[in-house]
């Protein structure tokens, strides 16, 4: 089985590296902008002509896998993770910034057998860069290996989060609260790069200690939840548990001591897990 997970993989590089050209080449063209769940919850054709793209070539090689895929459960597809060998796929991550042209944008591809990771692909397509991961195996950026930071210290750090796509006043209120806590450590600074994947490599790199979100998805984190293990980081859960990919709450960070600490800080809320059967009308 090893051996096919691995030409999976080698699969997931190349067709991550397709998707993002396509991505690259559609940025300079206009882009016809469709809203999700609310106005600021965006998507183009682009991002659904490259989950397309990435499920077809996929399914003409492993014609038994099956597929989460962000646009494809937008339209209506179940979003429930079984012991099947699934292919998790954000095939833009970063649709606000791929609109704006704002330059951070990934295409993300997790692979997942028995409800555990066993690759994860995150493909920073306007930098070049391709973050991977395989279970047991290392976290790597153009195959150079990745290590998180070593810092222990809070007050030495970099913090990354989102605002996500809620505007609901009360969401809001409660994601400025940790914000002003966390930076009221106080920490060296907070950034954000736009998508939930490129944080989480960029916790894998080294560059911040950490990234936290509540409101992300399962695609958004899935691939980049390997790299940032693999590279030697820990998930948690914002209140400090197990992390669950479907719970859409997350901290990725350099060590344990760094996420604790972070977890004491979050004013904590629960969005809809990903995996809720659907409202009944
Ligand atoms: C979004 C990005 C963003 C995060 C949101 C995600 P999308 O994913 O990762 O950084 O704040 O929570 O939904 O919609 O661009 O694939």
């Amino acid at each position: 089985m090893a051996d096919l997970w691995q030409s999976a993989m080698d699969h997931a590089v190349a067709i991550a590296r397709k998707a993002g050209e396509v991505v690259r080449e559609a940025l300079v063209d206009e882009r016809k902008v469709m809203t999700k769940s609310s106005s600021v919850d965006l998507v183009t054709q682009t991002d659904q002509k490259v989950e397309q793209l990435i499920i077809q070539s996929v399914k003409e090689k492993f014609p038994t896998h099956k597929f989460i895929g962000e646009e494809s459960v937008a339209a209506g597809e179940s979003c429930v993770l079984t012991d099947s060998p699934t292919w998790i796929i954000d095939p833009i991550d970063g649709t606000t910034n791929f609109v704006h042209a704002f330059p951070f944008i990934a295409v993300s591809i997790g692979f997942s057998v028995k409800k555990q990771m066993e690759f994860g692909v995150v493909y920073s397509c306007l930098e070049d860069k391709m973050y991977t991961a395989r279970k047991g195996k290392g976290a790597f950026c153009n195959g150079e290996p990745l290590q998180v930071s070593a810092q222990q210290d809070i007050k030495q750090s970099i913090i990354a989060t989102e605002f996500g796509s809620s505007r609901d006043p009360e969401t809001v209120d409660n994601i400025f609260r940790s914000l002003r806590s966390i930076l009221c450590i106080p920490v060296h600074g907070v950034r954000g790069a736009g998508t939930a994947a490129i944080n989480m490599c960029l916790v894998a790199s080294g560059s911040v200690e950490a990234y936290y979100e509540i409101g992300i998805h399962v695609w958004d984190v899935a691939a980049g939840s390997l790299i940032v293990s693999e590279a030697g980081g820990v998930l948690v859960d914002v209140e400090g548990g197990d992390v669950d990919l479907m719970s859409r709450r997350i901290v990725a960070a350099n060590s344990r001591t760094i996420a604790q600490r972070i977890v004491k800080e979050i004013a904590s809320f629960s969005p809809s897990r990903d995996d809720a059967p659907p409202a009944k009308q």
